[in-house]
């Protein structure tokens, strides 16, 4: 990727000033339909109008030839101009103040996005080998655990990319470092291997372990959560925080459910991999995981830009812990809720079971009708006072 010469501060500046309205009005006739605008594409030719601008998202988008994007995007698409162009451009129109980087910052967030790139690509890479020693010998004993434990079928395996990390001290090293000619030091900022505690070298950070995928909201891998198979602690192992992997600000399974969440307009949140998983493969799919911490306010912002009516669900453990995660996970928020920026519920399974239990013994349609019956946050905490 091609750094411009402006501050990024300024491109941003300038994406909050502009309306973009007020600027595609210029070429499209728009008109008001409902929250929004319509009018004729000017990416494609048609007759009825399937271009539609949305003045709360800051957004366009057309049904028709499906292009899409932010004001910047619009201009530099429709007048085929430079970002740089485009933003000047703009500055001038919302009169914001231009700052360029100079050549030291320049270079240095190259290196910063080179870096990123390259680590997004050894966790690519690293999410292929686990997903292909799960079908070697080796990984035999973790594909059956899904397939009859978890009860997952094949499709679900590979929707979400499970794998498995081979029992060697130095297997993953190996195929990283000295087959594959990774940097080293690359490979130990992704989190993926740990410096010996003597003698020198690295060590796999995942062995033996039935390897989870956790992927950002484009659906890249960012980081993993590795679950024994037997009884070694911890339960699961996650990778540590990395430039690409930030615990508090990721839910798991965002990326696959997006879609449902902006359709559905509701979002539920489970505590754990698995939970998410079995909801997904029950078909209820506008389901995230908040990886096992107290979900963090970050956490339900970045939940709430894709329902529009704010609905949430918490569907956390009815055991102690659980309840406790709740009403920290409450109280992380209670000011969206009280402002009306979130509308909060929860629900708590029957027989103090998690959600991926729950289904499993066949609860799905019940957890359907739970789901719409879950009490307001208020009403759930007066419930848990008497
Ligand atoms: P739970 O302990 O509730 O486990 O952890 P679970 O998800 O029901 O696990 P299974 O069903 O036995 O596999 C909830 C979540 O907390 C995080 C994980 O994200 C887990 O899914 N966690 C838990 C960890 O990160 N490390 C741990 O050692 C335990
Ligand atoms: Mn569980």
């Amino acid at each position: 990727m091609q750094i411009p010469r402006l501050h990024p501060d300024t491109i941003e500046e300038v994406k909050q000033r502009a309306d973009i309205v007020d600027v595609i009005s210029e070429y499209v006739l728009l008109r008001k339909q409902g929250k929004d605008f319509v009018g004729l594409c000017p990416f494609h030719e048609e007759k009825s109008p399937s271009f539609s601008v949305s003045s709360s998202k800051q957004m366009y988008y057309c049904f028709g030839c499906q292009a899409g994007g932010n004001v910047i995007t619009f201009l530099k698409e429709h007048s085929k101009r430079s970002l740089g162009e485009v933003v000047l451009d703009l500055a001038r129109r919302y009169q914001v103040p231009v700052q360029m980087l100079e050549p030291e910052q320049r270079q240095e967030l190259q290196r910063q996005i080179t870096l990123r790139e390259q680590l997004h690509e050894i966790l690519a890479v690293t999410a292929s080998f686990y997903q292909h020693a799960l079908r070697q010998a080796q990984g035999e004993v973790a594909l059956e655990y899904l397939r009859s434990k978890r009860q997952l079928s094949e499709e679900t395996i590979q929707q979400f990319h499970l794998g498995y990390a081979p029992a060697g001290w130095e297997t993953l090293y190996r195929y990283l470092v000295e087959q594959k000619h990774h940097p080293v030091q690359l490979v130990e900022q992704a989190g993926l291997i740990v410096p010996r505690k003597t003698g020198g070298g690295y060590v796999d950070r995942f062995r033996d372990r039935l390897m989870i995928p956790i992927h950002d909201s484009q659906g890249r891998v960012i980081a993993f959560g590795g679950r024994t198979l037997g009884d070694e602690q911890p339960k699961y192992l996650n990778s540590p925080e990395t430039e690409l992997f930030h615990k508090g600000k990721t839910l798991f399974a965002l990326d696959k459910a997006r879609d449902a969440i902006g359709k559905q307009d509701q979002a539920v949140v489970v505590e754990g991999y698995f939970d998410a998983i079995t909801l997904h493969a029950a078909g209820i799919s506008n389901v995230v995981a908040s990886l096992g911490t107290a979900l963090s306010l970050e956490q339900v912002r970045l939940l709430l830009r894709y329902t529009e009516s704010k609905q949430i669900i918490f569907n956390f453990d009815a055991d102690a812990a659980g309840t406790k995660a709740t009403q920290r996970a409450i109280g992380e928020i209670a000011n969206l809720a009280y402002q009306g920026q979130v509308n909060l519920r929860i629900l708590n399974l029957p027989d103090g079971k998690d959600a991926d239990e729950f289904i499993r013994k066949g609860g799905t349609q019940t957890y359907r009708e739970l789901l719409l019956n879950a009490p307001l946050w208020l009403d759930w905490q007066i419930q848990q006072i008497l």
